[in-house]
């Protein structure tokens, strides 16, 4: 559909890149794609490495939302004017490819928030804190984002529920014994990460669900970093609720995604009151609006759905399975060089990982680390990453955390190498 731009993202068959990548993925023509990428920063060429914080946007995306607020811009689901009614059938078109990305069985299973934070408080308000009672657990794992940990103490705190946290080893992986042990006649609810975004562990969530409905528990996936980076298919997992966020997703910020089971959606009462989420309104009281506007008071974030929609489309005409094994050879290839670094040890070597070199430098802070290579023109991560408990867990303050996505290759890999022997240098290590 013209609106989402979705012509502009061609097939990107092409031939093999210098770099060994998959013959189909011409990770160039890819990176044209990119505007932001042609860019220098200090003078050096721009080495994006920071896209577990967000990615870069395609121009099928900025199209998309120049289009719509160009051509396009209205209200959605309140107008019978013609801009509105279009407004509101890309909007609704933006559902339906999120419904498709994810292998959702219906629409009404999608909801808009504003990020994966907002989905994980969704589920946290109205699906667990109305069932929690004393004594009552949460599961959660020591591997997760401050999103998918403080939603729960907040609900815990107010229902004096528990929450439970699932060890992980020293290489950054889930302890699945543990797991099943924590998972008790009392556990409420399993909230877990797909993917740490400060490790790259991708956990094996299908059998995280497959154990947890065994004994009846339903489980929230946070898929913040899982999405972007590997095909999710959440009818395949099983999962009761899956979290994403657009931004990282090569979408526009703002514009986060919940998914949920119909019969867990429908048993819920909303989480935000106001417009747009109501049947019927009196002072006595209210009734609420079909699934999924029952969780989507106010007006939505219209570009954001009719942007992801955009960039969805691109990040499938480029190839999810294409796009993950450039990543897997690209991550290969940077833990080769990261090591290769005297002094440098990587936090999390996951025998399943994504995308995440996250590492600290004998004698140097992180935020030094961080510092040098900008100059280098190489923007990466440095600090704890909204995951206090990891770093707790590795025994380190903070780590630099240089982050892969679909336009990096092997070159900009040497640049951050040849930056983190500069790193030694000043500091004469
Ligand atoms: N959670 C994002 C990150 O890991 C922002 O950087």
């Amino acid at each position: 559909m013209g609106i989402a731009g979705s012509e502009r993202a061609g097939p990107h068959a092409g031939t093999a890149d210098a770099s060994g990548s998959p013959a189909s993925f011409d990770v160039q023509r890819i990176r044209a794609d990119f505007p932001i990428l042609a860019r220098t920063v200090r003078g050096k060429p721009l080495v994006y490495l920071d896209n577990a914080a967000t990615t870069q946007k395609p121009q099928a995306v900025l199209d998309a939302l120049t289009g719509y607020y160009t051509g396009l811009n209205a209200n959605v689901h309140r107008g019978v004017h013609e801009l509105s009614e279009r407004a509101t059938e890309a909007f609704d078109a933006g559902r339906e490819r999120v419904q498709a990305f994810f292998n959702a069985a219906h629409s009404r299973e999608i909801v808009f928030t504003r990020n994966a934070t907002e989905s994980i408080n969704l589920v946290a308000y109205a699906f667990a804190k109305p069932r929690l009672k004393p004594g009552d657990e949460v599961l959660i794992s020591a591997m997760e984002h401050h999103s998918n940990i403080v939603p729960w103490q907040l609900v815990c705190e107010a229902t004096g529920a528990t929450l439970r946290v699932a060890p992980i080893d020293d290489r950054g992986e889930l302890i699945l014994e543990a797991f099943d042990r924590l998972l008790g006649p009392r556990t409420r609810i399993v909230a877990i990460t797909h993917m740490s975004n400060a490790l790259g562990t991708v956990n094996p969530v299908a059998e995280i669900v497959r154990l947890a409905h065994g004994r009846g528990v339903p489980v929230l996936l946070d898929g913040s970093q899982a999405a972007y980076h590997m095909r999710v298919d959440v009818q395949a997992l099983g999962c009761d609720f899956y979290a994403a966020t657009g931004h990282k997703l090569y979408g526009p910020t703002g514009i986060g995604v919940l998914y949920g089971k119909t019969q867990h959606f429908e048993a819920m009462p909303p989480f935000l009151g106001g417009g747009d989420m109501i049947s019927s309104v009196t002072f006595e009281r209210s009734t609420w609006n079909a699934l999924p506007f029952k969780f989507e008071a106010g007006t939505p974030h219209i570009a954001g759905a009719i942007g992801l929609h955009a960039a969805l489309d691109y990040l499938d005409s480029v190839g999810r399975d294409a796009v993950a094994e450039h990543e897997r050879q690209l991550l290969e290839y940077g833990t080769e060089v990261l090591s290769s670094v005297p002094g440098v040890r990587l936090i999390g070597t996951a025998r399943h990982k994504a995308s995440i070199l996250s590492f600290v430098m004998d004698g140097v802070h992180p935020h030094d680390i961080g510092t040098i290579v900008d100059r280098e023109g190489v923007a990466i991560r440095t600090g704890h990453h909204c995951a206090q408990p990891v770093m707790e867990r590795f025994g380190v303050a903070a780590t630099a955390r240089a982050s892969l996505a679909m336009y990096n290759t092997r070159e900009e890999i040497d640049v951050l190498g040849r930056a983190l022997h500069r790193v030694r240098e000043v500091f004469g290590s």
